[in-house]
C-alpha cells in the first residue's frame, strides 16, 4: 500500500551540537518545500523564536511550520504540556492564526507533578545537578517508560483519566512529600479535561495520516530538537536530555518507518555552546567565550540562562554526523565567529597522553579530554554586502580565511557545507551547490 516512490519524501533536520544550533531557521527556510513539519521528540525544554503578527514569540511545542500554512505534527515521541500548547494556540488566535495542527493522540502528557519532581530532583542532585530546563522532560519520559504515563488520548476519557491520574498520583506521593504542595487532584484533574477539550479538534492518528501522505507523493520534514550530544543514548550521559535526538528517531517518534527518512540535514553553528551542566571540551571561559557570547545573544530561549561557549568542536561534530548519518551540514552564526581576530578548530583530543579522533562515552573521559586545536584567521569586516554577492556568485566571493574556514569544516566532518548563515533573518543565509 505504501510507495516510496518519490525522491526524497522525508527529511529530517537536525542540531549536531548541544542543541541551539540554529534548527529553527532551516526548517523556517524550507518548509515551503514541505506539506508537513514535524516534531518527533522532546516537549517544552526546546524554544525558538518566531514573529508572529509583528510580535516576537517563543514556540515550545508548535511546529513553526504552521505560520507557512503548514500541517504541523505533533508526534507520539513528544513530550507535551498541554498549558503550554494551549498558550501558543492562544497566542496564535489572538494574531488571527489559525494553525493546521495535528497532535498525535499517543504523545505523553506533561503535568504539574512533573515539573514538581524535576524541579526536586535537580535540588537533590545539588553540585551534581544536570542543569535541566525544569519542564518536566525527564519525568514525563521516565512515566512512559515505566508505563504508568498519561497519554494525549485519556484527556479525551475524563472517566478513564481519572483513574489514570490516581495512579500517578500515588506513584508521586513519595517523591513529591515535604516538596512543596502539589496541586490538589480535583484541580489538575480539571485542568486536564478542560485542556483535553481545547486540544480535542487537533487530536488525531498522525501515524496514519503521515504515512498517507508519504505515500501519496507528500514531502513531510521532520524537525529535531535538542542536539545530537543530548541524545539518551549517544549524547553525554547523564548530561543529556531523556530524548532520542538523533535522526533516526523521527521514525519512532512519529510513525513513520525507517525507509521514509532519505535525507539528513546537520546543523551546527560555526562555534560550539551549551547550556546547562557537563563536559564540554572546548568551552572557553575567557575572552573569546564572552565575545560569542554577547555578540551571539548566546542566552536560552527557554530559560533565559547564559549558554556556555567555546571553539567548534570537529570530534564531536564528526561522531554526530555519523549517529545521524547527515548528508550535509549548514553552518549557522558565521558572522558572529567572525568578529574574532583568530579562530580555531578541535580536531582531535589528547586523553591520558595518546590521541583520539572518537567521542568518548563518559563524562569523566570527556571531561579530561583536551583538544587538539588548528588556528585560522579570522573575517572581521565582511560586510552584508560580500554575504550578498555570495548568494549570487557562490563561496568565491568570501574572504580567503572564511573560505579556509569553512573548507577546514567539511573536510573534519566528511560532509559537504551547503548552507552559511550569516545573521538571524531567513533570508541571512547563503546556499552552496
Ligand atoms: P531537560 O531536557 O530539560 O531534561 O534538560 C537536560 C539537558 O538538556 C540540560 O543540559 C538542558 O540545558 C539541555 N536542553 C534541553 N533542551 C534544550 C534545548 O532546546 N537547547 C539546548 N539545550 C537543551
Amino acid at each position: 500500500m505504501y510507495r516510496w516512490l518519490h525522491g526524497m519524501p522525508g527529511v529530517v533536520v537536525v542540531g549536531l551540537q548541544w542543541g541551539d544550533e540554529g534548527k529553527g531557521k532551516i526548517v523556517d527556510s524550507i518548509a515551503g518545500n514541505f506539506e508537513a513539519v514535524v516534531r518527533f521528540q522532546g516537549g517544552s525544554n526546546a524554544g525558538h523564536t518566531v514573529v508572529v503578527g509583528g510580535q516576537k514569540r517563543v514556540f515550545h511545542l508548535m511546529p513553526s511550520g504552521v505560520l507557512q500554512g503548514k500541517l504541523g505534527v505533533v508526534g507520539n515521541g513528544v513530550v507535551v504540556d498541554p498549558k503550554v500548547l494551549v498558550e501558543e494556540l492562544n497566542s496564535l488566535e489572538e494574531a488571527g492564526v489559525r494553525p493546521r495542527l495535528l497532535l498525535s493522540d499517543k504523545a505523553h502528557v506533561t503535568t504539574e507533578l512533573h515539573k514538581m519532581q524535576d524541579e526536586a530532583e535537580e535540588l537533590d542532585r545539588g553540585g551534581m545537578a544536570l542543569g535541566t530546563t525544569r519542564r518536566g522532560i525527564g519525568p514525563t519520559y521516565a512515566d512512559k517508560a515505566a508505563r504508568i504515563g498519561i497519554r494525549i488520548i485519556d484527556l479525551l476519557h475524563p472517566d478513564s483519566l481519572r483513574e489514570k491520574l490516581k495512579g500517578l498520583y500515588s506513584a508521586k506521593d513519595h517523591i513529591l512529600r515535604g516538596r512543596g504542595e502539589p496541586p490538589a487532584f480535583e484541580s489538575l484533574y480539571g485542568d486536564l479535561v478542560r485542556y483535553g477539550e481545547i486540544l480535542r479538534p487537533y487530536v488525531g492518528r498522525a501515524e496514519y495520516t503521515l504515512n498517507r501522505m508519504l505515500s501519496d507523493g507528500s514531502r513531510v520534514l521532520f524537525e529535531g530538537a535538542q542536539g545530537s550530544l543530548l541524545d539518551i543514548d549517544h549524547g553525554t550521559y547523564p548530561y543529556s536530555t531523556s530524548s532520542n535526538t538523533v535522526a533516526a528517531a523521527a521514525a519512532i517518534g512519529s510513525g513513520v518507518p525507517a525507509s521514509a527518512i532519505s535525507e539528513v540535514i546537520g546543523v551546527a553553528k560555526a562555534y560550539t555552546t551549551r547550556v546547562g551542566g557537563g563536559p564540554f571540551p572546548t568551552e572557553d571561559t575567557g575572552e573569546a567565550g564572552e565575545t560569542l557570547r554577547r555578540i551571539g545573544g548566546e542566552y536560552g530561549a527557554t530559560t533565559g540562562r547564559p549558554r556556555r561557549c567555546g571553539w567548534f568542536d570537529a570530534v564531536a561534530g564528526r561522531y554526530s554526523v555519523m549517529l545521524n548519518g547527515a548528508n550535509y551540514a549548514m553552518i549557522m552564526k558565521l558572522d558572529v565567529l567572525g568578529e574574532l581576530n583568530r579562530v580555531k578548530i578541535a580536531t582531535a583530543y589528547r586523553i591520558d597522553g595518546a590521541t583520539t579522533d572518537e567521542f568518548p562515552s563518559t563524562p569523566e573521559e570527556l571531561g579530561g579530554a583536551a583538544p587538539v586545536y588548528e588556528e585560522f584567521d579570522g573575517w572581521r569586516g565582511t560586510d552584508k554586502a560580500v554575504w550578498e554577492r555570495a548568494k549570487e556568485e557562490g563561496i568565491s566571493a568570501l574572504p580567503k580565511s572564511l573560505r579556509n574556514y569553512v573548507g577546514r569544516l567539511e573536510e573534519a566532518l566528511g560532509i559537504p557545507v551547503r548552507g552559511l548563515s550569516y545573521g538571524p533573518s531567513r533570508e541571512e543565509l547563503v546556499y552552496l551547490d
